[in-house]
């Protein structure tokens, strides 16, 4: 197995989609703190990424008892303001304690019609707006058969930092997330995991050089308890972006002891 060379602080991401309205939310945020109490994390961060509704509660409750927990959206409009309907722009987000947006999920990108170039687009104006982008890419299963998988990844990977200036680079996250892992319950493994991360560092270190090796890079598609140790143990896999197993404290809180454990705790 490949050696970890450089420290990234890992991230434990927790991608809640469109599941639990706000008052749901309170309860799981509660609940979860009392699950992270009993787990030596301060070495990594632990975000959630709540449905826009619930950003307010949410806020609210990690704000009263100062939780240990970044607030996360799932998406932000690329305009900054405007005749958009239904859209919510970056100073939205930054107003309500949000730091961390994912950009381009795969969800987003299939059903809601993302293109690379809105990719791109969003990217930078997360950054502009001081946010951190969560930049999600994935290759589908078809693509992968094919041999295609590393065509994919590069050339999303490239796209989505058009445009992005150079001083911004180490301001990004990058998650790996393979469409046919995502929610089937058939993660990765970690030797597919390290393979694509690797490679997606590779292409970050091509565009950007050396800053490569301070970007975090996330493995994301069915991380569970049971799967993340061996996951986070990866010399290139930076931490997780879970979907499912976000949705509930007992098992969320386990896949944060799991990378906490790995490193050092
Ligand atoms: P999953 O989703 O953990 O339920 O597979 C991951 C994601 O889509 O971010």
């Amino acid at each position: 197995m490949a050696e970890r060379t450089v420290e990234r602080r890992p991230l434990v991401a927790g991608n809640w989609k469109m599941n639990l309205d706000h008052v749901e939310a309170i309860h799981l945020v509660q609940a979860l703190a009392l699950h992270l109490r009993a787990i030596e994390h301060g070495r990594l961060d632990v975000s959630i990424h709540p449905p826009f509704t619930d950003l307010r509660s949410v806020e609210g409750v990690i704000g009263a008892d100062d939780l240990p927990i970044t607030l996360g959206a799932q998406h932000a409009s690329s305009y900054a303001a405007g005749a958009f309907t239904g859209e919510v722009s970056v100073a939205m987000l930054r107003r309500l304690g949000v730091q961390l947006v994912l950009v381009g999920h795969s969800e987003r990108r299939q059903l809601f019609a993302m293109d690379d170039d809105a990719v791109a687009a969003t990217t930078r104006a997360v950054l502009e707006g001081g946010l951190t982008p969560v930049i999600c890419v994935g290759e589908t299963q078809e693509q992968r058969d094919r041999g295609q998988m590393a065509e994919v990844l590069t050339a999303q990977v490239l796209a989505a930092l058009e445009g992005v200036p150079a001083a911004d680079s180490d301001r990004i996250i990058v998650a790996y997330e393979p469409i046919w892992a995502i929610g089937t319950g058939v993660a990765a493994t970690e030797e597919d995991a390290q393979e694509a991360c690797r490679l997606i560092r590779q292409v970050l270190a091509g565009a950007r050089g050396e800053v490569a090796d301070r970007i975090r890079i996330l493995y994301g598609g069915s991380a569970k308890p049971e799967n993340a140790g061996d996951l986070v143990t990866q010399a290139d896999v930076d931490g997780l972006l879970v979907g499912g197993a976000s949705l509930e404290a007992e098992s969320f809180a386990a896949i944060v002891g799991a990378t906490a454990a790995c490193y050092g705790q």
